[in-house]
């Protein structure tokens, strides 16, 4: 019997990666990050300055992806992401892998590739994965769904808040660029032809946008918990 997953998708800032961390750490499986291994492609092409409105830049960046290592290391209660042998956990979260990353996205061979890893790296263990497409293409098996979602400005606080901790006040222009750049994301997410985000047929909605961190994390436990009861 294959090991039993929960996969959990939605747009960015809904809060996925910190449920589907807290739900991994609840149920003692492994948590993977597939927006990571995204935006270690993402790291990959602009650091060779690949071209991707180009033939010859899309088969750069596959030769590239086919001879690199992405993988995802628990340490100390952390998710790294290492590309080859160095530590990108810091780097693939800059404003530039930010803006690069959905245009990345929308390539066959880079999700093929991607997609390859994802199944390699969670194998037979029980696991919770977040991203965009994971309960449609990649795991369709997962016997848990979830569709998170969040209006646009709770997203955006919630990015510039990460982003500008203790730091810069978060007045209007500044909310208002964190929002114009999840909505572009969103939209590019959403309109791409292969593995667009949208939620599966079977998949629960959750609404994050008035819910704490904890709340999100104890509901979608006890789904889980619900489940694997009914089924046992
Ligand atoms: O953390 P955040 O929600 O900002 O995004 P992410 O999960 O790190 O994903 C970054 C980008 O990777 C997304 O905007 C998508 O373009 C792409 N992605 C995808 O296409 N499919 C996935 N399963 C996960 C991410």
């Amino acid at each position: 019997m294959k090991a039993p997953i929960i996969a959990i998708d939605g747009p960015a800032g809904t809060g996925k990666s910190s449920t589907a961390q807290g739900v991994a750490s609840a149920l003692q499986w492994s948590y993977v990050d597939s927006g990571a291994f995204y935006r270690a492609a993402a790291l990959l092409a602009l650091r060779h300055q690949v071209d991707l409105e180009q033939t010859t830049g899309r088969v750069e960046l596959r030769e590239r992806l086919e001879n690199a290592c992405i993988d995802q290391r628990m340490v100390g209660g952390k998710l790294q992401t290492w590309l080859d042998d160095t530590d990108v956990t810091g780097a693939i979260r800059s404003e530039a892998v930010t803006r690069a990353v959905s245009r990345v996205a929308e390539d066959p061979s880079v999700r093929s590739i991607v997609n390859q890893d994802l199944r390699r790296r969670v194998g037979e263990e029980p696991a919770v994965v977040d991203g965009r497409d994971i309960g449609t293409v990649v795991f369709p098996e997962a016997f848990l769904k979830i569709y998170l979602v969040a209006s646009l400005e709770e997203r955006a606080r919630r990015r510039a808040r990460e982003a500008e901790p203790g730091g810069r006040e978060l007045d209007g222009a500044l909310l208002a660029s964190y929002e114009q750049g999840l909505a572009e994301r969103d939209r590019r997410d959403r309109e791409r032809a292969e593995a667009p985000l949208v939620a599966a047929p079977d998949a629960v909605h959750l609404d994050t946008t008035n819910l704490d961190l904890e709340t999100q994390i104890a509901r979608v436990v006890r789904m889980a918990r619900d489940r694997m009861n009914q089924a046992s």
